[in-house]
């Protein structure tokens, strides 16, 4: 990160303003991670205030991903036709919202409406964060800022480990689910001052302003070549939704619904929603379930951080391909420590230890890889759509995944369920081999001409890529 264009566009203010702005971008992130992890403890308390059929229980656990399947959605369009600033502006309005609503709940149907309002603007938010991000960022170091997103999801879920933890003797679950009222606040008032994407405006005719937000993170040469580049690439565009459809975007395509239904279906979620489960089912104590439930977290935000610092060094590719393979093999061994009956009074340390290093692997690879990889495969403008697109197939394996964890658990027995994800890891890993491209250090319209190229068949008439396509490298 040293050599590269941010830092030799002047330094100091124009580094600052990046991270300024990637940090509270990323917000957007911690919101997305602490509603989501919030509702594990929370619900805990949530069945001692109301009498719910065990439909209204399940409801109310999972109405948030099917909100965020409908928000993710509905954000990718409105992404693209009103900006991204104003999109985060909309989702932190309507986190607040949905927080205030189920913090208030006099009746379960209230705080069903409460999960799905805040259900939508995590929707939101798993687009516009990335998608914002890669546009604002240098090309070199747009991997570890758009992973800044991701690390960002992992700090939201952990911090909501810790609140459920704070408010747990009382059984305060209001203010478990209102507290995110305050990150949605400081995201709202921050982004008040912070600038469009700069290829968001170019594509709507505002390239003085788009001008403008670049002067502050690039050199007067840099600026110049960047902008003839994104307006090339819009020159090359019909731009209309049915470009999704077309040939050419297919690889682009089948990289990111592989990727969200695989990031999902290899079982994260079982363990982030129910890891206190889990763990006391193994025998040991609550008050040690949610200690260690605490350390997974942990673990999770400390390899998103290796995974940001290495991500624009390595590429996306090996960091994908080593989270993988790990995760494979822990998942094997988690099915293991839960099979072998001999075991049986280890079985809780083993399997605390199995799941905090296939959260590690899922942590350097297969979690922040997917978000950024989206943010970048698609032409500028398809991007928010496409995005949306994607992103909803990863709500929707999420909602499924998390939905059917304790009926194959019955079904199939913990170890079953553990060995099931691990081939899924397993054919993730050879997805990647087969499908994944290497879009390292690559600006986001080469990736884009790259893509056009090689589907067009035209990839001797330029340069040689640097992006290959469906190519095992
Ligand atoms: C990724 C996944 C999300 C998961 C999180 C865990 O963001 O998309 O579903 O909860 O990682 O860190």
């Amino acid at each position: 990160m040293t050599d590269d264009s941010v830092s030799s566009a002047s330094g100091g203010g124009r580094n600052r303003f990046v991270y300024v702005t990637a940090a509270l971008a990323a917000l957007n992130g911690l919101l997305f991670g602490f509603d989501t992890g919030v509702i594990s403890g929370a619900f805990l308390y949530i069945k001692d205030t109301f009498t719910m059929s065990p439909l209204a229980q399940g409801i109310v656990v999972s109405g948030a991903l099917a909100g965020a399947a409908f928000g993710a959605a509905l954000g990718g369009h409105l992404a693209d036709r009103w900006g991204r600033r104003r999109l985060i502006l909309v989702s932190a309005v309507v986190f607040f919202v949905g927080s205030l609503v189920m913090a208030i709940a006099p009746t379960v149907e209230v705080l069903v409406v409460g999960r799905l309002i805040d259900g939508v603007a995590i929707g939101f938010a798993s687009i516009v964060g990335p998608l914002y991000l890669s546009e604002i960022a240098p090309p070199k170091i747009r991997g570890s800022l758009v992973s800044l997103n991701q690390l960002a999801v992992t700090v939201g879920i952990l911090s909501s480990y810790f609140v459920n933890y704070a408010f747990a003797d009382a059984g305060q679950w209001r203010w478990m689910l209102g507290t995110g009222m305050v990150p949605a606040l400081i995201l709202g008032a921050g982004m008040v001052f912070m600038p469009e994407s700069p290829r968001w405006l170019v594509e709507h005719g505002r390239e003085g302003q788009a001008r403008d937000v670049l002067s502050r993170t690039r050199t007067d040469d840099q600026i110049r070549a960047e902008l003839d580049e994104i307006q090339e690439t819009i020159e090359q565009e019909d731009g209309s939704i049915r470009d999704l459809l077309e040939p050419w975007m297919r690889p682009a395509l089948v990289v990111g619904v592989g990727l969200a239904v695989l990031q999902q279906v290899t079982g994260i979620n079982t363990v982030i929603y129910y890891a206190p489960t889990i763990l006391e089912s193994t025998g040991f104590e609550s008050s040690a379930s949610i200690l260690a439930t605490v350390g997974i977290g942990v673990v999770n935000v400390v390899m998103t951080i290796v995974a940001v610092l290495l991500i624009d060094r390595t590429g996306r590719r090996p960091l994908l391909s080593v989270g993988l393979v790990g995760m494979t093999l822990t998942l094997f061994g988690l099915g293991a420590a839960f099979y072998l009956p001999g075991l049986s009074g280890l079985v809780g340390w083993i399997a605390t230890g199995s799941l905090m290093l296939y959260v590690a692997f899922f942590a350097i690879g297969l979690g922040p890889v997917f978000w950024l990889l989206i943010s970048e495969v698609y032409p500028l403008k398809v991007r928010g759509t496409a995005m949306g697109v994607v992103t909803v197939f990863n709500w929707f394996a999420n909602l499924a995944v998390s939905l059917t964890f304790p009926i194959m658990v019955g079904a199939i027995t913990k170890a079953g369920t553990f060995w099931v994800y691990a081939i899924l890891s397993a054919v993730a890993l050879a997805f990647t081999y087969v499908f994944v491209p290497e879009t390292k250090g690559r600006s986001l319209e080469a990736i884009e001409s790259d893509l056009r190229d090689s589907m067009l068949g035209r990839q001797d008439a330029d340069a040689p890529s640097d992006v290959a396509w469906g190519d095992d490298d």
